[in-house]
């Protein structure tokens, strides 16, 4: 057992949150409860990447229950909480991941997790896959399957896959509904809102709140800026994400109009150069900048690193840049994820659904590595009905069921008007 923490007497803390973690995520119990009996992980190893934070905990004692040893490392140099770290480290886990690492440490703490030899890989960010693939070639040795958990990553690995780069089976976990409908949407939603206000307190209620980007997790922080009150402004590439922008009732516009008018930008299009010097050099005095895409590229930091003439911290997520002009730009969290570095990430209750289609696709994994092939694969059917079935179930809320006629009905062509 070995382990890289920031300071393991964070423990107790850590020990507590991951506790009030696990009574909100009542699927991911249930599944804990199976893995007890079933062991579908005896004698398999499980490197994970993934953003540290009291829900995964909750995720890496549930493959633990199901008989894995598992290694773990941050998907973010910005988004380990520290005391879970600790706490993990603390219960024997091999856990390598401390908040504010460089890049340098940061991709030690990748290698280290390698170091299990594992059999399943589970990523945030597809940076696990990418190190096996150019540096830790070895691993593909042992390697049976992997996991893959948001949208970034998912686009890296295609990539991958059409140019036969990719030397095994990787599941989209991401692209599953029970997962992007709800941790995108809803998660990503609440979370950046909550990350702005806690690095800032600004009232939101009359700002107006540019959001770039209009899918799950773009739409998802439109609908909650809305909901306190900002006028919300959308960019998009897209036109049809454009055209539901429009109808859901936004006012849509491009990023040179929108930077002249918003107060608050927040980027999520998991592309780069969103918001560069020729959008800066337009912005209102005090303007503040934030990103909710996985990578740091969607504002140029550079830039505005460039065009400033002068800096300064107001708290940890908190930098003022001045620009020759005289006006104030506040970026928050040095363009990295907001919502992980600023806040705690998504509420434990939408990651509760995430992490069981993770779990249920590890045992999945195990259970059928020899008949799968390299490339990107879909959750099975089965996995995404059971999470959302449990979830409906914890929520105390019924559904219908089809009769038989009804059955029938839906599989013919035969009854018309
Ligand atoms: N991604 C977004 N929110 C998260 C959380 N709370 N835990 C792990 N990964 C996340």
């Amino acid at each position: 057992m070995s382990y890289k923490v920031k300071d393991i007497k964070l423990a107790a803390q850590g020990s507590l949150r991951i506790q009030w973690a696990e009574n909100e995520m009542p699927v991911l119990k249930i599944i804990k409860e199976e893995f007890k009996k079933a062991q579908p992980f005896e004698n398999v190893n499980i490197a994970a990447c993934l953003h540290v934070t009291k829900e995964t905990a909750v995720l890496m004692k549930v493959l633990q229950a199901g008989g894995a040893r598992v290694s773990l490392c941050g998907s973010n140099p910005l988004s380990t909480q520290d005391d879970v770290a600790a706490a993990l480290a603390k219960e024997g886990m091999d856990v390598f991941a401390i908040k504010g690492v460089s890049n340098k440490e940061y991709y030690e703490c990748l290698n280290k997790a390698l170091d299990i030899k594992p059999n399943i890989t589970i990523d945030d960010g597809a940076d696990l896959i990418s190190l096996i693939h150019n540096e830790r070639r070895e691993v593909l040795k042992t390697v049976w399957g992997g996991q893959e958990e948001t949208t970034t990553g998912v686009i890296r690995l295609k990539a991958m896959a059409k140019d036969g780069a990719l030397k095994y089976p990787v599941v989209a976990v991401n692209d599953t509904p029970t997962k992007h409908m709800f941790d995108n949407y809803y998660g990503t939603g609440q979370s950046t809102i909550d990350a702005i206000l806690r690095a800032t307190n600004i009232l939101l209620a009359g700002k107006k709140v540019a959001v770039a980007g209009y899918g799950y997790c773009g739409s998802g922080a439109a609908l909650r800026a809305r909901g306190l009150g900002a006028h919300v402004i959308v960019t998009e590439v897209d036109p049809v994400r454009a055209l539901k922008a429009v109808m859901d009732g936004f006012y849509v516009a491009t990023m040179q109009e929108a930077a002249k008018l918003g107060d608050v930008f927040i980027t999520a299009t998991g592309d780069k150069d969103v918001i560069t010097k020729k959008h800066m050099a337009l912005m209102k005095d005090r303007a503040i900048l934030c990103n909710t895409g996985h990578f740091n590229v969607e504002i140029n930091v550079d830039d505005l690193k460039k065009m400033a003439k002068a800096r300064k911290s107001f708290n940890e997520n908190v930098e003022e840049y001045v620009l020759p002009s005289g006006r104030r730009i506040y970026l928050l969290s040095e363009g990295r994820l907001v919502n992980l570095a600023a806040a705690e990430g998504h509420p434990s209750s939408v990651m509760d659904m995430s992490f069981a289609d993770q779990a249920l696709t590890a045992a999945f994994i195990a259970k059928n590595y020899k008949k799968l092939s390299p490339g990107v694969l879909n959750v099975p059917e089965e996995i995404d009905v059971k999470v959302a079935k449990l979830k409906l179930q914890s929520m105390g809320a019924k559904i219908d069921i089809l009769t038989p006629e009804q059955k029938k009905y839906l599989s013919s062509w035969q009854e018309g008007t």
